[in-house]
């Protein structure tokens, strides 16, 4: 962490701040020091656990979602389903057990060299990738759970009538936050028009615009869809620039490189990047009722009648709650898919 913070101190004296994007890019993905390179974030020892962590029965019941998909395309080609920021490689692990032949292979984009041993251990045959530019061609699945939130936004202010940028600066031993003019004037412009007049705060995920073009651009030429869950919100605006350190939130300027720097999706900027890429776009629902729609209670069902255990059966209960649930994950998190124009109609939007 000493590390990281003398590196984000060298970057602020050059001219004296830095961007919040930049903060977050050194503090998440330096190549020594990131914490997404070097961390173990997640699980009950790590930072905070998801939700593949918490139940089997969201990854079972995507898998299912999935394999349905597969029928949909029918194609002659065999699928690949890649889970992008695969974490523990709990999800892609619970989609296989839907239907394990060889007909699907498996892969995961990863840059965390310690979730990627966590990755090898639990799914030794599934394959990794760095960027989307170096998975194969074929029909694809992706899936994107809490991948989208890690990558650096732009924060916009008004004072006084005029917008200016958030900043990261520093006094004595503390990071803190200053407001400057704009930056990227380009980028500001495009993503303004897109917020309510009376918006006086917004933010701009830095990466969603080439990670949509990207998985686009991979699906027009091979087919397939890719499914993006997160925490966000639709419409609205404001700050949400989060950390969290130990399963619990902390100030997001003051362990940089130790803590999960993160930021919530507005789900209408992939809305907006799939049009311009001529994608159809699905949602955004809400977790709860896309996992509803899947046939999680069912599945909830099942799985207790399987087992005479009480304790089982109750913790299979909680984790479901936990992930359904609106005053939990259910309404916070969302689920939204984008495919090729009119190519096909996944289940589990309406
Ligand atoms: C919040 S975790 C979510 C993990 C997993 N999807 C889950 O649901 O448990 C974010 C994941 O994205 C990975 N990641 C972060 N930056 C990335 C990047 N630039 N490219 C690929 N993966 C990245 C992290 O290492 C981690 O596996």
């Amino acid at each position: 962490m000493e590390k990281i913070k003398s590196i984000l101190t060298e970057e602020i004296n050059k001219k004296g701040y830095i961007s919040i994007s930049k903060f977050m890019e050194i503090s998440l993905t330096d190549p020594e020091e990131g914490y997404y390179i070097n961390q173990k974030p997640l699980g009950k020892s790590g930072d905070f656990i998801t939700a593949p962590d918490i139940t089997q029965i969201f990854g079972e019941v995507i898998g299912a979602w999935a394999i349905d998909i597969i029928n949909k395309i029918n194609s002659k080609s065999s699928f690949q389903i890649i889970d992008l920021g695969g974490g523990r490689g709990t999800l892609l692990n619970d989609i296989k057990r839907v239907r394990s032949d060889n007909s699907i292979s498996f892969g995961f984009l990863e840059i965390n060299k310690k979730l990627m041993i966590a990755q090898k251990q639990i799914f030794p045959e599934a394959k990794h990738y760095k960027s989307i530019s170096d998975i194969p061609d074929a029909p694809t699945i992706f899936i994107g759970n809490e991948f989208l939130d890690v990558f650096p936004i732009k924060q916009y202010i008004k004072i006084n009538k005029a917008w200016k940028e958030v900043f990261v600066t520093k006094d004595n031993d503390r990071f803190l936050y200053c407001y400057k003019d704009i930056e990227d004037k380009i980028l500001f412009e495009e993503n303004k028009k897109k917020f309510p007049n009376e918006a006086d705060f917004f933010e701009v995920n830095t990466k969603i615009k080439k990670i949509v073009k990207d998985i686009s651009n991979f699906l027009k030429r091979n087919n397939g869809i890719c499914l993006f869950i997160d925490y966000g919100y639709f419409k609205g605006y404001g700050n949400t620039l989060q950390a969290i350190k130990n399963h619990e939130y902390v100030d997001p300027l003051s362990f940089p490189g130790a803590s999960d720097l993160t930021s919530h999706i507005n789900f209408s900027q992939i809305l907006n990047e799939s049009k311009n890429f001529e994608m159809d776009f699905f949602g955004p629902i809400s977790q709860r009722n896309f996992l509803i729609n899947l046939g999680a209670l069912e599945r909830l069902e099942i799985l207790k009648k399987s087992t005479n255990s009480e304790k089982i059966k109750s913790d299979l209960d909680e984790g479901l709650l936990r992930v359904i649930e609106n005053s939990q994950m259910g309404e916070l998190f969302k689920v939204c898919a984008i495919s090729p124009k009119n190519k096909l109609i996944p289940e589990g939007f309406d």
